[in-house]
């Protein structure tokens, strides 16, 4: 059997506010990935679409934003943290948006367990967690293990895209990533924001800290014909 998954999250007790709560009981049905056996991604859309996963979207202000200008794309939105799924909720609501499904659980171990292989144009993991002290390190989630099945559920020319402003982990980022033989690392190294990935909530609290701000890619090679 595999190893299981290190916690890479703590879950925080943040209150439910009733909004978020009637989101969480009245649109889960619409929006949640369903059931717990492997993923059809093309049932899960009802059409097929490139699909990315985001793992630790938060509030999901951005999620909506990238949901939102890009509606030919599918979008499996992953957090732990109930106020966050409850306003992403609200937010695919208010908004009319149908291209996101919301799994409030472990995105690691859905990655793992019940995405397919080459199935996803994309992963993207924006300020996960830093776990900056050194008795926590291991539970970062960008480790070998999580890169060699990114590298597996990612089609040939998809896309990891990792940002964080914990430079510490940005060099773990670039190590890891460069050592997966099934991944490539782009521009050779860190990179700053693209204009279009917007700033987000956590993001935006580094910079006013004065911490700089890291954007990491890496690619499955395509396939030579
Ligand atoms: C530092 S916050 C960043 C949130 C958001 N991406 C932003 O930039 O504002 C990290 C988020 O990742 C979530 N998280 C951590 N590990 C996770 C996992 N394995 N699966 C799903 N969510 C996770 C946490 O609950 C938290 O909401």
């Amino acid at each position: 059997m595999a190893e299981p998954l290190t916690r890479t999250y703590k879950l925080r007790s943040g209150r439910v506010t009733p909004g978020q709560q009637r989101a969480l009981d009245s649109l889960a049905d619409r929006f949640a990935v369903p059931g717990d056996g492997p993923l059809d991604l093309t049932a899960l859309f009802g059409r097929e679409a490139p699909v990315v996963l985001e793992i630790g979207f938060g509030m999901g202000a951005t999620t909506l934003e990238m949901a939102q200008a890009d509606p030919g794309t599918g979008l499996i939105a992953a957090d732990v943290h109930a106020p966050g799924v409850g306003a992403l909720l609200r937010g695919l609501h208010e908004r009319g948006l149908d291209n996101v499904r919301v799994f409030h659980g472990d995105g690691a171990e859905l990655l793992e367990r019940r995405v397919p292989s080459a199935s996803l144009a994309g992963v993207r993991l924006y300020f996960p967690d830093p776990w900056p002290k050194a008795r926590h390190l291991k539970r970062r989630l960008v480790d070998a293990r999580f890169a060699a099945v990114v590298a597996d559920r990612l089609v040939p020319g998809g896309r990891l895209h990792c940002a964080t402003d914990w430079e510490p982990y940005a060099r773990q980022m670039v190590e890891v990533l460069r050592a997966e033989p099934g991944l490539e690392l782009e521009h050779g190294g860190p990179v700053e924001r693209p204009e279009w990935r917007p700033v987000t909530k956590y993001e935006a609290r580094g910079r006013a800290k004065g911490h700089e701000v890291a954007d990491v890619f890496a690619r499955r090679p395509a396939e030579i014909a």
